[in-house]
């Protein structure tokens, strides 16, 4: 049998100097988005925004009215957000009133988490992504893969899935209602930005958004396409939070159960909460639904197609991934196109057109 230092014979020290580096970038990669979670809550983009842009140490202290005593750990907590890219960094001139300070500034990917008085950016869906109801079933996950009990790695940790616990535990609920409303308007800003919701939505009379939480998309698309008459068909306990709105009709309901008839059914960020056999139900009843595809019938999806999307080849490699096994954690989780039509042709669809331009999502519309 090999002893650990044989295994250390095989290496370089380079490569385990490198390699120990390496891990401890892996095994605190949970350090990272604790960091993330903490520059949301202490309202840093916002900040940095309200400061003009760039904040040094000092002044993003006073903004965020930090007790002084814990001012040099926001140094630190500043310093892993610049190596990742959070945030920015530069320095003033030497000679300058602060003799060379560091100031602060926001990176596209911070610039997302910037709220104001109409929407909260996407601070809240990180929120949601790091939400501890989530997070923590995570250390289960080896216990889960030896054990082979029809159960997702969060109904071990909590015995109920997320939708049972979201019912009673308000501020689970509420965490998946906000964090999905700010990715809804994320999503309709750029497909209406860019018209990319013309041809979707054009020639669509009436719209059912199954699984359409407190109805951001619904009115999203009613706001910019008035002829398409828009209902949400959603669980009761959602319904109960929506807002009052004139424009958007809302279904209390169970999808499994019954979908309100329309010419389109839209269903985003739902399929991949399912596994397969749940989703081919779910389409089945969307069939249900609507008309034949020659008298405009179809079902619209938005969700990951693996492989394919607009964002930067290595980003999308590794957002698709880590999204994917962060779904794993409620026995869902994002397909590639041959998983797709699978499912598709198992629950009596004749095709699909995959229209990949929402960064690692793609929208796709199924036909019957
Ligand atoms: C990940 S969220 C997506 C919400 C919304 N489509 C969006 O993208 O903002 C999934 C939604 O499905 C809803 N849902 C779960 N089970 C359902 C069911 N059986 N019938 C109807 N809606 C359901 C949840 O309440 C939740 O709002």
């Amino acid at each position: 049998m090999a002893m650990t230092g044989d295994i250390y014979k095989l290496m370089t020290t380079e490569d385990m100097l490198q390699g120990h580096a390496e891990l401890c970038i892996h095994a605190y990669g949970f350090v990272k988005s604790m960091a993330l979670k903490c520059a949301i809550e202490l309202g840093i983009p916002g900040a940095i925004h309200s400061n003009g842009g760039g904040a040094t140490l000092g002044e993003l202290a006073s903004r965020i009215a930090l007790p002084p005593s814990r001012l040099p750990r926001l140094r630190r907590l500043m310093r892993v957000l610049t190596v990742s890219s959070v945030f920015s960094i530069h320095y003033r001139q030497p000679d300058s009133a602060d003799g060379g300070a560091a100031v602060y500034g926001l990176t596209r990917a911070s610039r997302l988490l910037v709220g104001d008085e109409t929407s909260p950016g996407l601070s809240h869906l990180v929120s949601l992504m790091l939400d501890p109801n989530l997070a923590a079933p995570f250390s289960g996950m080896s216990s889960w893969f030896m054990d082979e009990r029809p159960r997702s790695i969060f109904e071990m940790h909590h015995g109920e899935d997320i939708w049972g616990v979201a019912a009673r535990d308000v501020a689970l609920s509420r965490s998946v209602g906000d964090g999905m409303d700010c990715d809804s308007r994320f999503v309709m800003e750029v497909l209406l930005r860019e018209g990319l919701g013309r041809e979707v939505f054009s020639g669509v009379g009436s719209l059912v958004d199954v699984g359409g939480g407190t109805g951001a998309v619904a009115r999203g698309i009613a706001a910019a396409f008035p002829n398409v008459e828009c209902s949400v068909l959603e669980l009761p306990h959602v319904i109960a939070e929506a807002p009052a709105d004139g424009d958007v009709r809302f279904v209390a309901g169970d999808m499994f159960e019954y979908i309100p008839p329309a010419d389109a059914v839209l269903l985003k960020s739902v399929m991949h909460d399912w596994r397969d056999d749940e989703c081919v139900k779910i389409l089945q009843k969307c069939k249900e639904a609507i008309p034949s595809k020659d008298a405009g019938g179809k079902v619209i999806i938005i969700n990951m197609v693996v492989g394919l999307g607009t964002s930067q080849d290595n980003n999308r490699k590794e957002a698709q991934g880590l999204y994917d096994l962060f779904l794993m954690v409620i026995e869902g989780g994002e397909r590639e196109e041959d998983e797709w039509e699978k499912i598709f042709l198992e629950a009596g669809f004749s095709g699909y057109k995959i229209i990949p331009v929402l960064g690692i999502r793609s929208i796709i519309e199924v036909y019957p």
